[in-house]
């Protein structure tokens, strides 16, 4: 006799795309995925996003541009970046030869710019991150995830432009993560990632200097997890597809995070601790199924009780 066992379904939706598991690789920690896939295969991500792309080359700010801070760290990298074009040309046909989603995590300085850079990429990669919450841009960047007409302003923009679903991501530093989120989720998005890095700064001791050239930089790391929990948690009743990161670096961590409300979880600053990080939290993850009985990993999204009155 035969037991019917089927295989745990480790595969979500994230705005309509199907990830065969729910484990993203974060923009701006994994590269163009090169340096990673000599360790291991990256086909067995869920999805890569890229490193934030601008319309044109950007050489990023200038060093020291990252800092350890107690359970985390520091960046002012300023969206160093080859630009679109290379992109387009050089690196994405690279990360295609993997059986795994690409995201093209887009930067601009203007609502037009948006709209430029998601009409190359036109069905190209299969999901567009509009980043309007990186820390260390003058323009653009966290300027427009700070304020909900601007966020909304590019949002319409890119969705306007775009051949695949857009997902936007969101800054943890402003007061209330659910308006802007709501704002953005009436302006078309097709989902909403976050967190981005939180505004933080070092100083050197001796010689009375902030540790980064440019002052300030994004705190990212475990340190940040509860913070990226509860946004997480905060945007979970808007009907937004959710792709959840900020100080993920276990298996448990993860499941932490669906509960919260995320369909998919990105590993980021994990990675440079240990580049095996998103490798293994995927085993966690079945790991996790088998022990608590889990068909589908999806079951997992939005399923956090609530305590008893
Ligand atoms: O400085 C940077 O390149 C960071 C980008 C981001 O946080 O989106």
């Amino acid at each position: 006799m035969s037991e019917n066992v089927h295989a745990p379904d480790l595969s979500v939706n994230l705005a309509g795309v199907t990830l065969k598991n729910p484990v993203v690789a974060v923009s701006g920690t994994f590269g163009f995925g090169r340096e990673y896939g000599e360790y291991y295969d990256i086909g067995r991500l869920g999805a890569v996003c890229v490193k934030g792309i601008t319309l044109l080359p950007r050489g990023g700010n200038p060093p020291p541009r990252v800092a350890e801070t107690p359970m985390g760290m520091l960046n002012s990298v300023g969206l160093q970046n080859p630009g679109i074009d290379a992109f387009l040309s050089d690196e994405l046909p690279f990360l295609r030869r993997f059986d795994t989603a690409v995201i093209a995590n887009i930067s601009g300085n203007t609502p037009e710019e948006y709209a430029r850079m998601a009409e190359k990429l036109g069905d190209m990669v299969d999901l567009i991150e509009v980043n309007i919450s990186c820390p260390n841009v003058k323009a653009g960047g966290m300027l427009f995830g700070t304020d909900p007409a601007l966020a909304a302003e590019v949002t319409r923009a890119a969705k306007r432009a775009a051949g695949r679903p857009v997902l936007v991501k969101l800054t943890p530093n402003v007061t209330d993560i659910a308006h802007i989120a709501l704002a953005v989720k009436d302006a078309g998005a097709d989902g909403i990632s976050l967190i981005n890095t939180l505004g933080g700064m070092r100083i050197d001791t001796e010689t009375r200097r902030p540790i980064l050239r440019m002052n300030t930089g994004g705190l990212s790391g475990p340190a940040v997890l509860p913070v990226a929990i509860r946004c997480v948690y905060q945007v979970r009743g808007l009907g937004l597809p959710v792709l959840g990161m900020g100080g993920v670096s276990t298996a448990s961590d993860a499941v932490e995070m669906m509960l919260a409300g995320a369909h998919a979880v990105g590993i980021g600053s994990a990675m440079f601790a240990d580049p095996y990080a998103p490798m293994k939290v995927l085993q966690g993850l079945g790991e996790f199924m088998a022990s608590h009985h889990l068909t589908r990993i999806s079951e997992l999204t939005g399923g956090v009780l609530p305590w008893e009155a």
